[in-house]
């Protein structure tokens, strides 16, 4: 089996030492760095934008997994190609022509990312898994760090990872939003292959120590 992927969230790092936070993250046994975009119209809060990104890109050793929650993505799609995105990813409920913006993405460099709130049906990606690099599975609500996992995912998760194999895709599943070392076991039992996480991290006394139980859990 293929390594469970960790990814923690920089939306819960400290901001006034993001540079030593992002260093702390290459210096783990993490996978990739998780950037939230927030815009306040998407979604109820606003996070950070091109400057801190640029910052957070000079100092990451790892892939950037952007995660887009802002209305109409397709704007800035080509900005954060020359951020060094590696993942890119949008919102389902944000895109008018998903299938555009997909083609976009992977034509600027990208892997591509369908992001799916809780409310979205996994069906709904049917016609574009084969186009889609990762699905992000919230597990809460998008807009915070640190709310509480919706126990629906799971059966979410499963649902796609007989969709995604149905259809004789790769596409890699990641679950966003409420996982911490009590769930991750279950998430990848479910199928999940990434898994993000913020408050679990940057909240423990020991963020390093905290990733690698993390990581061990998931990988058994
Ligand atoms: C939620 C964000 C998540 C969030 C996860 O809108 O997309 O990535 O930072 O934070 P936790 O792990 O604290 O739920
Ligand atoms: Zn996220």
């Amino acid at each position: 089996m293929n390594k469970i992927k960790i990814a923690p969230s920089l939306l819960a790092a400290d901001f006034g030492n993001l540079q030593r936070d992002v260093e702390m993250v290459n210096q783990s046994n993490a996978d990739w760095h998780h950037i939230d975009v927030m815009d306040g119209m998407f979604v109820p809060n606003i996070s950070y934008g091109m400057p801190v990104i640029k910052a957070i890109a000079k100092h990451a050793t790892k892939p950037l997994d952007v995660h887009l929650m802002i209305v109409d993505p397709d704007r800035y799609i080509e900005t954060f190609a020359h951020l060094g995105a590696d993942v890119l990813s949008v919102h389902y409920e944000a895109c008018t022509h998903l299938h555009r913006t997909l083609q976009a993405i992977k034509a600027a460099g990208m892997k591509t990312g369908v992001a799916l709130n809780p409310h979205t049906n996994i069906s709904l990606l049917e016609d574009t898994i084969k186009d889609i690099d990762l699905v992000c599975v919230m597990g809460v609500n998008p807009g915070f760090g640190g709310q509480s996992f919706i126990e629906n995912t799971y059966r979410k998760i499963q649902a796609l990872r007989a969709m995604i194999r149905s259809n004789g895709a790769h596409t890699l599943i990641e679950v966003d939003g409420g996982v911490t070392d009590t769930n991750a076991k279950k998430l990848v039992d479910s199928g999940a292959d990434v898994l993000v996480t913020g408050s679990y991290v940057f909240s423990a006394p020991e963020p390093l120590a905290a990733i690698a139980r993390i990581s061990e859990i998931a990988n058994g």
